[in-house]
């Protein structure tokens, strides 16, 4: 995508917020680092740098689909970095509610998975959860669903969440009458193991509970791919990408499959390089919404943001 010539400022930007009418927000990690949850990719501070010093090679295994049903440990032991406490959303938060009070919100596709966007008030049918949230938590052997939090509890304390209603399964199964059971294969002798023990793949297990984050390996969700090809993608006339380093797909690809003549503003702390857009706002980006609000005519009000 080449470049737009005539939009280059921060005035640019705020002309464009106030005549636009059919915004796209497209966010990430860097909404929610003011309220201490890391991003993914900062150096040092991100939640990846720490998942390699603990000595694992590459920080997206924590969030890989097939790692997480062969052992789910690693995600357990470090998914309470990321979990958000839900009381509290930044000043761009806020900024997107405001876009969407004025009436000119289309979709703010989110890829973070904090669910800060509902308690921030974002409507259902403006908000595309790209990559899923802690909201919900299903089980990865019978589907069973329960509200997120009912995990909460076992994330904080570094415990794998076992499916209870797989538990109720299988202690219904044990105390009802005995079926006969089909005559158990013999192994070969193992001078390691005690002859009378039964052997493990003969016990019935509990599936493990998992957010219902979209991991690698895993199909986001079709009404990401649905909302932008049939609605959003003809109908937007001004995208703002705020904090995220636009490196995971579709995602990331999503600024590419717009309309040229839609004007593409990047908000974020470091400048991107491999989409163009037409303004980069480099910084702080609740400091950066407030000012594009100020310029375009409008208060943004938050606890955060000092008054006067
Ligand atoms: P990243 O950590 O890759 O990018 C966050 C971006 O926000 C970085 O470029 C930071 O410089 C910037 N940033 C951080 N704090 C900021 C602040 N206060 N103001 C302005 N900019 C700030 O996070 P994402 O792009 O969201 O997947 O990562 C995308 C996906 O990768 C995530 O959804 C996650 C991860 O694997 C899953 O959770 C499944």
């Amino acid at each position: 995508r080449q470049k737009l010539s005539e939009f280059n400022t921060i005035d640019d930007a705020a002309n464009l917020l106030q005549k636009c009418r059919n915004i796209m927000i497209v966010t990430g990690a860097g909404i929610s680092t003011s309220l201490g949850i890391p991003d993914f990719r900062s150096k040092e501070t991100g939640f990846y740098e720490k998942v390699r010093q603990l000595g694992y090679s590459e920080g997206e295994d924590v969030f890989n689909i097939e790692n997480f049903d062969h052992d789910p440990t690693m995600f357990y032991t470090l998914a309470g970095d990321i979990l958000p406490d839900l009381k509290r959303y930044s000043p761009t938060h806020a900024f997107i509610r405001m876009v969407q009070d004025k009436g000119r919100l289309q979709t703010n596709y989110t890829q973070n998975i904090d669910n800060l966007e509902q308690l921030a008030g974002i409507e259902k049918e403006r908000l595309i959860q790209c990559h899923g949230s802690f909201a919900t938590a299903s089980c990865r052997k019978c589907k069973y669903q329960v509200d997120g939090h009912e995990i909460f509890a076992a994330i904080r304390s570094q415990q794998v969440a076992y499916c209870k209603e797989c538990i109720k399964k299988i202690a219904t199964a044990q105390t009802s009458p005995a079926k006969p059971t089909k005559k158990r294969k013999t192994k070969p002798k193992n001078d390691y193991e005690d002859s009378d023990s039964d052997p493990a793949d003969t016990i019935p297990q509990p599936g493990v509970m998992k957010p219902d984050i979209t991991f690698f390996g895993e199909q986001l969700p079709t009404t990401f791919f649905d909302r932008f090809t049939e609605h959003d993608s003809q109908t937007v006339d001004l995208v703002l990408v705020i904090g995220t380093s636009l490196k995971v797909a579709p995602v990331s690809e999503m600024p590419n499959y717009l309309p040229h003549h839609v004007p593409h503003v990047y908000i974020s702390r470091e400048p991107i390089h491999h989409v163009n857009f037409d303004i980069q706002l480099l910084g702080d980006c609740d400091h950066v919404v407030f000012e594009l609000a100020r310029r375009a005519g409008w208060v943004l009000e938050h606890e955060m943001i000092p008054r006067g």
